[in-house]
Formats: structure tokens, C-alpha cells, sequence
């Protein structure tokens, strides 16, 4: 570890690791610095070696460079790039190639010359791959080196596409992609079995050889990898941990990717810490949780033993304190996640009036609402509340292509039926359906399994998708007509790790507050990457809550937040906990069974919400068969 912590608070973490706010704020950091390097490198007649990255990470920082140049005349003319790399198998007008991609969230924009830029090639056929390998890593030499290098972190730990089990020397090459790797790019690929099964990467050895290297992570998903790169010991397990013994490494992160930090995850072992309520909770549920014991039952020595003799001192005796969180912890725990009529609410989750209350649930995608709050959802519809769902996109590019061409031989073999030869001996004017379905079926024919999905396909598989979510809200008791489509445009123009949040996004959010005036809302994607879906869907609604200023409703509306599909809420962060029985949690797996389109075995378990359930009766609550579990904003 050459660049050690200073401060005991970072005492843990073996590369420096900066921690902003935003993903924009970070990025806007790093292009500065960028730009000031090219800057002084050009007054002195010298080039720059920029090493590039792809990925959704990297395009908040591409956007200001770009801006950069655009609006304060940043010049790319002595800049020289190489990217980490591509996709093998895949041309350079492939729509997932990161050639393609590079161009779109940054070549095309900038004045960089066409024969400073470089990827690995993905079409050099097998035979080659060794010596394309070598001319690359030639030409980095020739350049000079790599003056910094960019980078970003896949689930696996990987940079560039050093996948475990790349060794700290490792060189430009060919690798076989993780099955992890390959289910993130699934989305991208519409479908996993359309993933590339092998890249072209710069090795882990190319890149400790950049003078300087600045690693980018957003989002909670990323908080876990993060902690291992930077904590952990360096290890081809995670070969961003080698980062650890380059001389000018660091990492930025936004607030959600440092959560798993010590400093940030278990501050009172690292510095002194304000014990506030939450930081108390969390504490306190850390330490039962550690010691495989109820709350109630913590002693004394355990919290001196863990760096807790401050907080113990404040609260007299661990019996004190230990009382105080479990009632804390038992007062989340609510079956009236629309407030309970009549009943004393002074600890309870929500108020009891109004009753009925007019909930909004915001999904950024369909079955976001029902994974994450299917059996409250029921409850509030069950307790009389006017719930309203709108699902702020369509959803449609999870819908594979084999649901479309499902639909339109459907549709084909219907108007079959209709015509006077027909089973039904019917009459009718097909004409136009039949047209219709011909079309859908020469597109998807056309486009091929990579293709781009055209206006009308997008449009077709939104509404499969639509059908899908009305299913399950009727299986949750909810009428169809309670759902409301926005298809914000970001996402019906957008895609995967491309999307732009605009005005119109905005200005459609705002008009279904406006409209619905709610007293609870219930949302996602807080600590989302902000380029997810989640993470656009939820700048868009924050925004809208902003330019809706000091409407009266809104001193009146409760925010509650939930995990999306990723993770669960830990205890401390829970500010309500809505039991479910083992009939209401069949009953949200039958209604998260409706998205027939694209659901994961692995969501239609129900562990998620055992889970949550196990965590309560571990900390000495009430033993229950599952919890869905929600965060108030504040
Ligand atoms: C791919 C790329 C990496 C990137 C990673 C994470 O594996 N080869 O360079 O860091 O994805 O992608 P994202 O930034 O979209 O999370």
C-alpha cells in the first residue's frame, strides 16, 4: 500500500477514496482536473494519453468534457485516447460495441483527430487476437504511455474486463466474460444469450502502468465492490483491489457506492461520531445482529468491546438503551401502511387521517411496484385508500422479441379466423391488423437479435408490458383503471445507460402530482446508479417535487421510500415494516408472476421479503413470515 490513508477515519481504506454527494458532482471534478491536464500539457506542446472507459459510469463525466468544449473551448486536438476495451465478435457499427459507444457519448462530440483514438478491434478473427493484442499494447508505448487512466467497476470487481482470476501483471488480451458480466449486459444485449461470451481487455498490467488512474462508482449496487477493492486485501478475486499499490490511484464515489465503507457503514470504530437517532439505531442493531443476540439482551461489555463506550455513556446502562431502540424498532412495524382510522398514530408509522388517504405509487417500470410493495399495496387498496399507480416508462426494452412475435402470430392466425373462409365464418376488415402484424414481423425479422428495436416494436412491447401490469394489479384487488401510463420520454426515446432526463419528463411528473395531490407517495431509485432507470425516474420525481414549491398539498403528503430490485432496507434505515402473512405473500408472487415477459425466477421466491422478516426476529421483534420495508424521505 503506497498511498495510504492519512486520517484514522479513512484508517481502512488502502487507496484514496473520495466521497461526493452526486455522480455529477464527482464527474464534474474529474473533468475539470482533466481538462486542466490537457490544458497545461497543450501550453507546453506536449499531448495527452487519456486511457477511456464505457459504461453507464463514465457518461456523466463524458457529458462534461463534452460541455467543456463546447462552452469553454476545451480542445481534444493533442489528445491521444485508448479504451480498456471491446467486445469480441462484435463490428464497430454493432449498436452495444463500445467503439459505437464512445463515438455516441463522446467522439462524435469533441474535436479529437480520428487516428488518435483507439479500441481493440473486436472482429480480429481468433488467429490474430494475439498479435492485435501486442500492436495495442505497442501503440500505448508509442504514444508515451497512458497519462490517466479512466476507470469504472463491474460487479465482479473487474476493470476493463479483468474478470477474477487476472493477475496483476496481465497483459492486453482475450477473456472469457463472468456469467455476473454477462447478466448485467443482459439488458443491454435484450437478453443474456445475446451477450458476447469473450472481450478484448487491456490487463490489469496495462493499466498500473497509466502514470495516474481515477476510478468512477455510483449507486448502492456498486457499495459492496467498492469496499473490497479499497478495504479488502488486494487479490485477483477483485482486481480492482490491485489499484492499491499504484503510486496515483484513487477512487470517487458517490454517497450510495461508499455506504459499505467503513467510515461510512461503522463510523464510531474510525472516529467520533454525533450519536443521532439513526446512528444510534444502526449501531445498536449492528451489534445484535454481530453478536447473534435480541436487543434486548445486549450487555455493557459488548458495546464497550465494539468502540460503543460513547453512546453507552449517554444513555447510562446498555438496558437503557437497549429499551429505547427496540420500542424505536417495534413502532416501524405497522399492517396500516395507509395510517390506521381512529387509532392513537403518536408512534405509528403514518397518520390516521385522512382516511381514506389518496396514495401514489411511482414505478419507474412496471413490477417495480409490485416486487418491492405488492402485499402493501394490497393492504392500502384492502383499507379503502384511493390508490393511483402510475408507471412512470413503459418498461418495454426488457420485453424480448419472442414476446412480440408471440403477439403478432397471434394477431395473424386471429384475422384467420375472422375471414369468410375462416373457422368462425365471420366477416370483418382485417386489413389493417394483418398489415400491422406483417410489419411487426419484417421489423423484428429485419433488425435480427441486435438490431435496434424500431418506434413501432418499442411501442408493441410497451404495451405487452402494459397488459402484464395491469394483470397484476388486479390480482392485487387494484382495478386497471387506478394504473396510469406516462411513458416519460426520456426512457420511450432512451436507452440502457444512455438516458437524458428533459423537461417534458418533468413537466408530465409535475402534472401527476398536481392532479393527484396524494398524501403518501410511495417510490424508488434514491440510491439507484443515477443513469438506471431508477436513478432517472427518481431525479425526475424529485425535481417535479421541487417545482411544485409550496403547493399547500404538500405539507400534507408523506414520502416513502423502498429498495427497488436490488437489496433491502438495513434495520436502521426502516422507518415502516408492513408485515405480510403467507397468504399475502402468495398472493404478491402471483401477481409478480403476471410479468410472464421477463421475470427472474429468483424474484418470484419471496427471500427477499423472508429476509427482512428473519432480520426483525433476530433483533428479538415479533417472528413474522415476511416484511416489506420503507424509508420515509425527509
Ligand atoms: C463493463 C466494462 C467496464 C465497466 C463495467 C461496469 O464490464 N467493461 O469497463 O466498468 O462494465 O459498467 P457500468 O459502469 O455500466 O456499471
Amino acid at each position: 500500500m503506497s498511498t495510504a490513508a492519512t486520517t484514522t477515519t479513512e484508517q481502512f481504506e488502502k487507496v484514496p477514496t473520495l466521497i461526493f454527494p452526486t455522480a455529477t458532482t464527482a464527474a464534474a471534478a474529474l473533468a475539470r482536473e482533466v481538462a486542466d491536464l490537457i490544458t497545461a500539457r497543450q501550453a507546453a506542446g506536449q499531448t495527452t494519453v487519456l486511457g477511456l472507459a464505457t459504461g453507464s459510469t463514465p457518461v456523466p463525466f463524458y457529458r462534461e468534457l463534452i460541455r467543456l468544449h463546447q462552452q469553454e473551448g476545451l480542445s481534444f486536438a493533442n489528445v491521444i485516447t485508448f479504451n480498456l476495451d471491446e467486445y469480441h465478435g462484435l463490428g464497430r457499427d454493432h449498436r452495444e460495441s463500445y467503439f459505437r459507444f464512445m463515438r455516441e457519448q463522446l467522439f462524435d462530440h469533441v474535436d479529437l483527430r480520428p487516428e488518435n483514438i483507439h479500441l481493440p478491434d473486436g472482429t480480429v478473427p481468433l488467429d490474430k487476437v494475439f498479435a492485435h493484442c501486442q500492436d495495442y499494447e505497442a501503440a500505448i508505448d508509442a504514444a508515451g504511455g497512458i497519462d490517466l487512466q479512466i476507470l469504472g467497476i463491474g460487479r465482479t470487481g473487474h476493470i476493463g474486463f479483468n474478470e477474477p482470476g487476472s493477475t496483476r501483471d496481465s497483459r492486453t488480451r482475450l477473456i472469457a466474460l463472468d456469467r455476473i458480466t454477462r447478466q448485467d449486459a443482459a439488458a443491454d444485449f435484450l437478453g443474456e444469450g445475446n451477450v458476447p461470451r469473450f472481450a478484448i481487455t487491456m490487463g490489469v498490467g496495462t493499466i498500473l502502468r497509466a502514470r495516474k488512474v481515477a476510478l468512477m462508482a455510483w449507486g448502492e449496487n456498486k457499495a459492496e465492490i467498492v469496499r473490497e477493492a479499497v478495504e479488502g486485501a488486494e487479490t485477483e478475486a477483485v482486481s480492482a483491489s490491485f489499484l492499491q499499490s499504484h503510486p496515483d490511484a484513487r477512487f470517487l464515489v458517490d454517497a450510495p457506492a461508499s455506504k459499505a465503507l467503513t467510515r461510512v457503514k461503522l463510523p464510531w470504530l474510525v472516529s467520533h461520531v454525533d450519536w443521532d437517532e439513526t446512528g444510534t439505531r444502526r449501531a445498536v442493531t449492528w451489534l445484535a445482529l454481530r453478536h447473534h443476540k435480541p436487543v434486548l439482551k445486549l450487555l455493557d461489555e459488548e458495546y464497550n468491546e465494539n468502540g460503543m463506550a460513547e453512546l453507552l455513556t449517554r444513555h447510562g446502562r446498555a438496558y437503557d438503551l437497549n429499551i429505547q431502540i427496540f420500542n424505536r424498532l417495534q413502532h416501524t412495524i405497522s399492517g396500516w401502511p395507509g395510517g390506521k382510522p381512529g387509532a392513537d398514530d403518536r408512534t405509528r408509522p403514518e397518520r390516521a387521517e385522512p382516511h381514506p388517504k389518496r396514495s401514489l405509487i411511482l414505478a419507474p417500470e412496471p413490477q417495480d411496484d409490485v416486487l418491492s410493495m405488492g402485499a402493501t399495496l394490497q393492504r392500502l387498496v384492502e383499507h379503502g385508500h384511493n390508490v393511483h399507480v402510475a408507471y412512470m416508462t413503459s418498461g418495454d426494452l426488457r420485453v424480448g422479441d419472442a414476446e412480440a412475435s408471440k403477439f403478432a402470430k397471434v394477431l395473424l392466425e386471429t384475422s384467420e379466423q375472422f375471414t369468410p373462409a375462416g373457422l368462425g365464418g365471420q366477416q370483418g376488415d382485417w386489413t389493417h391488423q394483418v398489415a400491422y402484424a406483417r410489419d411487426i414481423l419484417a421489423q423484428l425479422e429485419a433488425k435480427g437479435p441486435f438490431g435496434d428495436p424500431g418506434d413501432a416494436l418499442r411501442r408493441l412491447k410497451g404495451l405487452i408490458r402494459r397488459g402484464e401490469a395491469r394483470d397484476a394489479l388486479q390480482a392485487l384487488g387494484l382495478p386497471p383503471e387506478h394504473a396510469q401510463f406516462l411513458d416519460l420520454p426520456f426512457y420511450a426515446k432512451g436507452r440502457y445507460r444512455q438516458f437524458r432526463l428533459e423537461e417534458a419528463d418533468v413537466t408530465a411528473l409535475r402534472t401527476v402530482l398536481e392532479t393527484e395531490k396524494p398524501h403518501q407517495i410511495f417510490i424508488t431509485g434514491h440510491l439507484a446508479d443515477p443513469n438506471s432507470v431508477q436513478g432517472v425516474a427518481w431525479r425526475a420525481f424529485t425535481t417535479a417535487w421541487d417545482q411544485c414549491g409550496t403547493a399547500a398539498w404538500k405539507d400534507n403528503c408523506r414520502i416513502w421510500l423502498h429498495r427497488g430490485h436490488q437489496k433491502e432496507l438495513e434495520p436502521h434505515e426502516i422507518d415502516m415494516a408492513v408485515p405480510i402473512s403467507p397468504d399475502q405473500l402468495a398472493q404478491k408472487l402471483a401477481a409478480i408472476q403476471k410479468f410472464q415477459s421477463h421475470t427472474n425466477p429468483d424474484q418470484l421466491t419471496g427471500d427477499r421479503n423472508r429476509q427482512s422478516a428473519h432480520t426483525y426476529d433476530a433483533l428479538g421483534l415479533a417472528e413474522y413470515e415476511a416484511i416489506e420495508a420503507f424509508e420515509r424521505w425527509k
